[in-house]
């Protein structure tokens, strides 16, 4: 077999700067990325690339060189699945919010229906590979799926077959087509020999064949899961010792660094910062928590269900501290949100810290003015639950200009780490504020000394005085 078609069900944050980057390193083969919502893709397909429906660094390029060449973006899913001889499933697979695991388990329903699609269209012999982050043991639910339409159409006589693959994705939001191109590691999990070096040499393409692991295919299921419990668990515990720093008098920053240099620790993920979002970490340790309670690990299931816990603790006493020093009361007062994406360099807000602590402030009466430079009105509007034909009755207002943001609120407060929130002129800012004038800074992304010059209070995360 050798691969010249592949198409990839989900045109999302995933899927979408994955089939990119296939598509640019491998000129041969098509790349069909199907999806079915008609307006993602007619967004996929946009003249304007400042449309694209979503932002990482790079990727507009990448669209640029090759859509319409060998990357196609399509709501036709049965043209695309039946000349397939690769099939990618990256559809979202949210925590269920209903019935038996309800608020942790993982809900298969899009994948589920995405490997019915692909039983009833696919044709001769096809690579079906998971690339969503899906409970372990998922390939077995989508193998019984489509083996059960194999023995349907064997009747028939048409030749369908099917090989599984686990190729769990790393990527990261706002770095997405880097981690592509210059991945650590590339996973696949799988037990047929062929498959996987079909999908070998597809990566082997841009990457050091040292870099390709093979596995089976629980290994690879349960290996996604564990980084994403293991980086998230370090945002946690960080977030502990922010608070401890900030009791004793000693500073995050200094404190990250040291723990840091330490080879066996490393430096990277030891931000203290609002507490992680995005939509992988709360939904796949929640996973891991009601995996380990389903073969009975409470222990194990209580030590993960801790790191989410801290999470949203550190969200609520930042919103706490922020009424305490405000002189207990935010009632009637304005405050400038500044960043609403879960990180920077994305315009994605799922799970973003932002959502809670501006529901929060809300509900302690402040009025917001919140600032995003690539996070739309209409996606707040979302996230916040509120009307967006009753504009007039809101407890908040979406500011377009970065400047405007600061004027006449009471305190700003800083929720992404926005380069361009660096480098604010801190003097034209507190000639606008209302005095006296406050800045709390969950991302240490602001000058602190600028600030005070100017005459504003300052309170900084894991900043001890
Ligand atoms: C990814 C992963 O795949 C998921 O496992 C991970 O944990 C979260 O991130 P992502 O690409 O970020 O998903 O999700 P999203 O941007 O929501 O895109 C998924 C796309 O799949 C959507 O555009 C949706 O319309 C599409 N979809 C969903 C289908 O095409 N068919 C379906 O049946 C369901
Ligand atoms: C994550 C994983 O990194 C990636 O490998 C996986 O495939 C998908 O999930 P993503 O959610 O896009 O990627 O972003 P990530 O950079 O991991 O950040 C997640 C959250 O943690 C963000 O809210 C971020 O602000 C926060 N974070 C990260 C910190 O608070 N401190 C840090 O030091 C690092």
């Amino acid at each position: 077999m050798n691969i010249k078609n592949i198409c990839c069900i989900g045109a999302g944050y995933v899927g979408g700067p994955t089939m990119s980057v296939i598509a640019k390193f491998c000129p041969d083969i098509q790349v069909n990325v199907v999806d079915i919502n008609h307006k993602r893709i007619s967004q996929w397909n946009e003249k304007n690339l400042s449309d694209l429906p979503i932002y990482e660094p790079g990727l507009r390029e990448i669209i640029e060189k090759c859509r319409g060449k060998n990357l196609h973006f399509s709501t036709d899913l049965k043209k695309n699945i039946e000349k397939a001889d690769m099939i990618f499933i990256s559809v979202n697979t949210p925590t269920k919010i209903r019935g038996i695991g309800s608020g942790q388990a993982i809900d298969l329903k899009y994948v589920e229906a995405s490997s019915r699609e692909i039983s009833k269209y696919a044709r001769g012999h096809t690579i079906v590979v998971e690339k969503s982050t899906l409970p372990v043991k998922t390939a077995q639910t989508i193998k019984a799926i489509l083996d059960a339409a194999t023995e349907d159409v064997n009747k028939s006589k048409i030749t369908k077959t099917f090989s599984v693959l686990s190729n769990p994705e790393f990527l990261a939001e706002g770095t997405a087509i880097s981690d592509l191109e210059n991945p650590d590691r590339v996973l696949i999990g799988g037990e047929d020999k062929e498959a996987i070096n079909e999908l070998v040499n597809i990566y082997s393409k841009w990457i050091d064949k040292v870099k390709v692991l093979t596995t089976d295919l629980w290994s690879s299921e349960l290996s996604k899961l564990i980084s994403n419990a293991f980086l998230a668990q370090r945002i946690s515990s960080i977030n502990t010792i922010s608070a401890l720093c900030e009791a004793t008098g000693a500073r995050i920053k200094d404190v990250s660094l040291a723990v840091g240099m330490d080879r066996r620790i490393g430096k990277y993920f030891l931000n203290s910062g609002p507490g992680f979002g995005g939509s992988c970490f709360k939904k796949d340790i929640s996973n891991l928590v009601y995996i380990s309670n389903h073969y009975g690990l409470f222990e194990v299931a209580n030590y993960w269900q801790k790191v989410l816990d801290i999470n949203s603790w550190q969200q609520k006493r930042f919103v706490e501290l922020i009424v305490k020093k405000m002189f207990g009361t935010i009632s009637s007062k304005k405050i400038a949100i500044l960043g609403f994406a879960f990180k920077a360099n994305t315009n994605d807000t799922r799970e973003s810290p932002a959502i809670n602590i501006c529901k929060k402030l809300i509900e302690e009466g402040a009025f917001l003015k919140i600032y995003d430079p690539k996070v739309k009105e209409h996606q707040i509007i979302k996230e916040l639950g509120l009307n967006e034909n009753n504009k007039e009755h809101r407890d908040w207002e979406y500011s377009n200009s970065i400047h405007k943001t600061f004027k006449d609120v009471d305190a700003a407060l800083f929720l992404t780490e926005w380069c361009e929130f660096a480098s604010l002129n801190w003097r034209d800012i507190s000639k606008i504020m209302r005095k006296p004038s406050w800045v709390f800074d969950t991302r240490s992304i602001v000058d602190m000394d600028l600030v005070k010059e100017n005459g504003i209070n300052i309170w900084q995360v894991g900043y001890g005085n």
